[in-house]
C-alpha cells in the first residue's frame, strides 16, 4: 500500500522489464494491453522506451508526439494533455518521443526522482484506469527505476535460451534493490516467450525454469508466431490484427491470468505483494 493512501483507486501497475534486448517487452506489453481492454478493462499503456516501439505499435507517429512522460514529469505539460486515446476501445496510451531521449539523464539530476512516476499514478487523473502498462527500455536505467518503484508487478519476459536464464540474475538484483529502497509491495513474475513447442532444447529450458522458479513462472506460455511480427508492421495489435492466431490466444491466457492478481488487489487493497 502507498503511503498516504488516498480515497480514489489506483490502478493496478504492470512494467514489463528486462536489460535484455528483443524478448518481448514491448509486444508483451502491447498485447496485455489490447486483450485487457478488449475484456473492457479500461487500460492505459505507459511507452517509457526511447525508442517509441509500443507508440508505433498502436500506430502513433512520433511526428504527432508533442508531449510525453518526459514533459509531464518535468511539469511542463499537464498529464490530461499528454495522454492519448487509440483508435482501439478501452486502450489509451502516454506515447513515447523526442523528449524522452534526455529524460533518464535529466532525472538524475533530482534527487528524489524515483517515486516521480508513482506520484503521478496516484493522481486522481489515473483513476479513470483500472490497469497501467509501462514498456520499459532494454536497460537497467533511471527510467526502468522510475518504473519499478510505481509498480505492482513486473513481467520479465525470457526466452528458453541459455544466455537469457543468466540475464535474469541482474534483474533480480534491481529488484532487490527497489523493494529495499522504494517498493516493498513490487512482485515479479517470469514469462516464458517465443517459445517453440517442436524444439526439445526449449522444453528442456522450461523444465528447467519450472524447477528453479516455480512460483514465480506465469501459467501463460507464449508461443513463436510469425503474425506478432506481421501485426507490428500493420502498427495493429495482434489480437485485432489476427485475432485467432495462436500467440493471440497464448495472450488472452495471460491476461486471464493476470485478472486474478488484479482482482486480488481490488479485493484486498491493504495487502503488499509477494
Ligand atoms: N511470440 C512471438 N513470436 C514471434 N516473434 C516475436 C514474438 N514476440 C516478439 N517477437 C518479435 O521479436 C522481436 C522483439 O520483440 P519486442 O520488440 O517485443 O522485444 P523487446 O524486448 O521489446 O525489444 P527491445 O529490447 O529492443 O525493446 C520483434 O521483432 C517481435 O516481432
Ligand atoms: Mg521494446
Amino acid at each position: 500500500m502507498r503511503a498516504n493512501e488516498p480515497a480514489h483507486l489506483i490502478p493496478y501497475t504492470i512494467a514489463v522489464a528486462h536489460q535484455k534486448g528483443g524478448v518481448g517487452k514491448t509486444t508483451t506489453a502491447l498485447t496485455v494491453g489490447a486483450c485487457l481492454a478488449e475484456q473492457h478493462v479500461h487500460t492505459l499503456l505507459i511507452d517509457l522506451d526511447p525508442s517509441l516501439n509500443l507508440t508505433n505499435g498502436v500506430g502513433l507517429s512520433s511526428k504527432f508526439v508533442n508531449e510525453t512522460l518526459a514533459e509531464v514529469l518535468l511539469a511542463e505539460a499537464p498529464l490530461g494533455s499528454a495522454i492519448r486515446s487509440t483508435t482501439f476501445e478501452n486502450l489509451d496510451i502516454l506515447p513515447s518521443g523526442p523528449g524522452m531521449l534526455s529524460l533518464s539523464h535529466q532525472l538524475h539530476a533530482r534527487p528524489t526522482y524515483e517515486m516521480l512516476l508513482d506520484r503521478l499514478i496516484a493522481q486522481p487523473r489515473m483513476s479513470m484506469y483500472e490497469v497501467i502498462l509501462i514498456d520499459c527500455p532494454p536497460m537497467l536505467d533511471a527510467l526502468t527505476v522510475l518504473a519499478l518503484s510505481a509498480t505492482d508487478l513486473v513481467i520479465i519476459p525470457t526466452q528458453c535460451e541459455y544466455y537469457a536464464l543468466q540475464a535474469l540474475e541482474s534483474m533480480f538484483r534491481m529488484i532487490r534493490m527497489i523493494r529495499a529502497k522504494n517498493n516493498p509491495k513490487l512482485r515479479y513474475r517470469l514469462l516464458v516467450t517465443m517459445f517453440d513447442r517442436r524444439g526439445k532444447f526449449h522444453a528442456r529450458v522450461l523444465q528447467l525454469l519450472r524447477e528453479q522458479y516455480s512460483n514465480a513462472l506465469l501459467k501463460a506460455t507464449i508461443g513463436f508466431d510469425t503474425r506478432v511480427r506481421e501485426s507490428q508492421m500493420a502498427g495493429v495489435p495482434l489480437t485485432v490484427f489476427a485475432p485467432k492466431c495462436r500467440a493471440a490466444e497464448h495472450y488472452r491466457s495471460l491476461s486471464r491470468e493476470l485478472q486474478f492478481y488484479i482482482q486480488k488487489k481490488r479485493m484486498e487493497p491493504a495487502s503488499a505483494g509477494g
